[in-house]
C-alpha cells in the first residue's frame, strides 16, 4: 500500500504547524532563535534541506537540516505523539543525510538534552555516536 506521508522540503509558510508541534514537546528545547524570522533566515540560508512530514494535509513531523560547508547539524526532530514508530523519524533523517552527502558533506552533528534517553536510542539505531571526546561551549552575542 502507498504510504499517506508525504516528507517534503519545509516553508516558511510551515512555521505555525512547525512550532505549534515542536512546542511543549519533551526532547525539544526551544529559544528565541526558533521564532519565524530566525527561521526564515535558516531556510534561505540551508535551502532544500529541512523537512516536514505531511499526513493528509496535517503536518505530522518536522526537522531542521543545515550545514556550514563542513559539517551538518540537524536540530528539532519532532514526530506528533500519535504518529511515532512508524518510521517516519527514521524517514526524514535519512532524507536529511541524503541531501547533505550530496552536497559533500562528511560529518553531521545532532544535538541532544542529557536526560533524552529515547532520542538517544533512535538517533544510535541511525548510526550516530555519542561523542565523549568533546564538550559544547557557547557564547551570546548581542
Ligand atoms: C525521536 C523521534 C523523532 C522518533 O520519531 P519516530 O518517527 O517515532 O521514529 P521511528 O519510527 O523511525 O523510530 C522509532 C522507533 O520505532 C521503531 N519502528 C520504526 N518503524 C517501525 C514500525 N513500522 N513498526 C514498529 N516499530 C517501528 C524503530 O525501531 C525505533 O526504535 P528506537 O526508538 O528504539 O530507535 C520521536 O520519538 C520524537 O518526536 N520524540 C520527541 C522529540 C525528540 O526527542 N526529538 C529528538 C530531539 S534530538
Amino acid at each position: 500500500m502507498k504510504s499517506d506521508i508525504q516528507i517534503r522540503e519545509m516553508m516558511i509558510d510551515d512555521y505555525e504547524a512547525v512550532f505549534n508541534l515542536w512546542n511543549g514537546m519533551e526532547g525539544i528545547g526551544l529559544s528565541a532563535s526558533d521564532e519565524l524570522e530566525q527561521i526564515e533566515a535558516y531556510l534561505h540560508r540551508n535551502p532544500g534541506l529541512s523537512l516536514v512530514a505531511v499526513c493528509r494535509e496535517t503536518l505530522i513531523g518536522a526537522v531542521l537540516c543545515g550545514h556550514d560547508g563542513r559539517r551538518g547539524y540537524i536540530h528539532h526532530l519532532a514526530i506528533h505523539p500519535d504518529n511515532r514508530s512508524r518510521g517516519i523519524g527514521t524517514r526524514m533523517v535519512q532524507d536529511c543525510l541524503k541531501r547533505l552527502t550530496v552536497l559533500g558533506i562528511q560529518k553531521c552533528h545532532i544535538f541532544l538534552i542529557p536526560e533524552n534517553q529515547k532520542g538517544f536510542e533512535f538517533w544510535s539505531r541511525a548510526g550516530f555516536y555519542f561523542r565523549d571526546d568533546l564538550e559544547l561551549m557557547s557564547i551570546d552575542l548581542e
